[in-house]
């Protein structure tokens, strides 16, 4: 595992992201609040003309069930309004609004199949240490089903609605073991509050109860954080030695 304590985080996770960028290649996108700064550079880049997204296609991570696609906070409309309309990017996303759910969820681990899989996918965090929206307690080895959101992933969610009580409580999401399949993870995590969570996945036992732990076993993780976010790891000054000293031919 890579750990990156970095002041602009937004900018070296598109650096990464970016390094995978080419016709044919596929994304896994995240929505949230921590990949904003990610697609705003990503798009900088487009716009400047350092960079194409011709014949790329993404696939997101997760979905309320029970709010309409077109519904503002739908991830399917966030993700489109935040990056992918404006990159130009075909993206597939679990439908909420699919009336046989399990059959949605074999079709979208399907699809991701069909498509050769993700080359790279971009993780936030949450407090509880969720990845995608599988919740502590979360199967390690588990595909894209239904879970139930936690009070607390709830409660932080809030913010995106009117009230606490309009929050979703079953989502559809990746599972872990169908993460865990993408070809290189990026995860970014801002803010103290995440710090927490960040120490558990990166530096704490590989549990079910803290879901992002098992990025412990994938061959290829990035974690870019800022200094909030790094405040509880103990390895913080070996992460930083290995960044000054990272060898120039190494890639993402
Ligand atoms: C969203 C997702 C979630 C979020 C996590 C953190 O697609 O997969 O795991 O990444 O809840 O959310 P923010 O970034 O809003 O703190």
């Amino acid at each position: 595992m890579e750990v990156v304590i970095t002041a602009d985080p937004g900018f070296v996770a598109a650096d990464a992201i970016a390094a995978h960028v080419r016709p044919g290649a596929v994304l896994g996108l995240a929505t949230g609040s921590s990949p904003l700064p990610v697609y705003a550079e990503l798009l900088r880049r487009r716009d400047a003309g350092d960079l194409s997204f011709d014949g790329v296609q993404a696939f997101t991570l997760d979905e309320y069930v029970d709010l309409p696609r077109a519904h503002p906070q739908s991830y399917h409309a966030v993700i489109r309004r935040e990056f992918t309309e404006a990159a130009g990017i075909t993206v597939d996303a679990p439908n909420s609004e699919a009336t046989d759910i399990p059959a949605e969820a074999a079709r979208y681990e399907t699809a991701i199949r069909n498509a050769g899989g993700i080359d790279v996918q971009l993780l936030g965090i949450g407090t509880d240490g969720h990845i995608g929206f599988n919740e502590p307690g979360s199967s390690l080895a588990s595909r894209t089903r239904v879970k139930t959101l936690t009070p607390q992933t709830r409660a932080d969610n809030a913010r995106f609605f009117d009230s606490i009580d309009d929050v979703p409580v079953h989502v559809l999401t990746q599972g872990l073991g169908t993460i865990l399949e993408a070809r290189h993870l990026v995860l970014v995590a801002t803010g103290e509050g995440k710090a927490a969570a960040v120490a558990a996945a990166v530096e704490g036992p590989v549990s079910a109860m803290c879901p992002s732990s098992v990025l412990q076993l994938h061959r290829h993780v990035t974690f870019v954080v800022d200094e909030a976010a790094a405040a509880d790891l103990r390895l913080t000054d070996y992460y930083r030695f290995v960044a000054d000293h990272k060898p120039e031919w190494q890639a993402w």
